[in-house]
């Protein structure tokens, strides 16, 4: 099924692409022009990139977390 029509990308492309390390329509954009042109296709990217197509995602958030986050609990208790 095709996420942008402008420039031909279906849906299981965006998947690779993310798949690859693309976490945003920015990247996804980068990668295959998808976005770019009208933009009508950038929510459906968001929605693909925000259903788990960006194994990554979860990776980082973890690793968001500030060092020592678990020692501040710890001396507040
Ligand atoms: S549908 Fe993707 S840029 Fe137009």
């Amino acid at each position: 099924m095709y996420v942008c029509s402008c420039f031909g990308v279906t849906e299981q492309q965006v998947r690779q692409h993310a798949d690859a390390g693309a976490c945003t329509p920015r990247q996804i954009a980068s990668a295959c022009k998808a976005g770019t042109d009208c933009g009508g296709c950038v929510r459906r990217i968001q929605a693909l990139l925000g259903r788990g197509a960006c194994p990554r995602r979860e990776a980082s958030d973890v690793n968001a977390l500030p060092l020592g986050a678990d020692a501040g609990l710890a001396d507040a208790a």
